[in-house]
């Protein structure tokens, strides 16, 4: 019998990463996008699985066109990661047109495009998990992060369609929104609002950590964690969901 097969794109680092690590420890077979996979994917094989790498950023045709080739390759597929790092953190003004259709496409078409692409296999199998990372801002957009809150959003909805129209197939679809959690993502986060504010790093950090409730920033694999119970067939009556892995942030609306 073949070891499950998890794609997962966006995981050579950060809660991508974590996930892939936690998925290879349990004998996922893997196959992971980034633009630079080669490290991941040398400490992923330490735990004696097979691990794929595809170079590529995820807003290119070709990149999603070679993950859909090597999955029908394999010809059947368990569980999909859709990920990539975050967008600039720009006011609405500031984010230029090009900006706009390059994060249109990683954020929201390419991601979209190979999940479709993937269907007819989940559907022929009549079983599939999907998991989209999308973000806190999606219920609470935040000042700065316009193509944060706008993608994401038409992300989520378009997913949570999906996700009523394919559940008869015995595909469940979920999205998992971080909160602020330890990846260079956030540094760079906040060291963009620290500039911004003119204020030191050390005062935004402060300032977040006083609407966490658990008072810490989170760790990659306390959202990983929650993705591959979600990506597993343990999971059995949970989809069309955005879920908070937040530490209870709250959230000025
Ligand atoms: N960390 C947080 O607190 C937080 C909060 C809310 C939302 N999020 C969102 O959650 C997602 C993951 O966050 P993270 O903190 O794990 O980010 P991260 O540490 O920056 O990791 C991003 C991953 O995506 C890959 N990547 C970047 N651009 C890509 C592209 N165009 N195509 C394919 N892969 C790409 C990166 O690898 P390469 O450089 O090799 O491409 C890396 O593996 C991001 O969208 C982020 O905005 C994060």
């Amino acid at each position: 019998m073949n070891k499950p097969l998890a794609l997962l794109t966006g995981a050579s680092k950060g809660i991508g990463f974590a996930t892939a690590e936690i998925m290879a420890k349990k004998g996922y077979d893997l196959i992971i996008n980034s633009r630079h996979t080669e490290e991941a994917v040398e400490k992923l094989r330490k735990f004696g699985t097979t691990v794929e790498g595809v170079n590529g950023n995820l807003g290119d045709d070709k990149t999603v066109e070679a993950l859909v080739s090597l999955v029908q390759k394999k010809g059947y597929i368990d569980a999909l990661l859709l990920n990539h790092g975050g967008p600039p953190v720009k006011p609405f003004m500031e984010v230029t047109d090009l900006e706009w259709e390059t994060y249109i496409s990683i954020m929201l078409t390419s991601p979209l495009k190979l999940f479709r692409a993937l269907v007819p296999l989940m559907q022929k199998q009549k079983k599939g998990r999907v998991v989209a990372i999308s973000s806190f801002t999606v219920k609470s957009p935040y000042q700065g992060i316009v193509l944060s809150n706008s993608l994401r959003a038409a992300l989520v909805n378009a997913l949570k369609t999906a996700a009523i129209e394919l559940g008869g197939d015995g595909i469940l679809i979920n999205m998992v929104a971080p909160g602020y959690i330890a990846t260079q993502r956030i540094l760079d986060f906040n060291a963009k609002y620290a500039e911004q504010e003119g204020l030191p790093i050390e005062d935004i950090d402060k300032r977040t950590l006083e609407n966490i409730p658990l008072g810490k920033f989170g760790m990659p694999e306390d959202v990983g964690n929650f993705i591959v119970y979600l990506l597993s067939e343990e999971n059995k009556y949970i989809t069309g969901q955005n879920i908070h892995v937040d530490g209870g942030l709250i959230t000025a609306n």
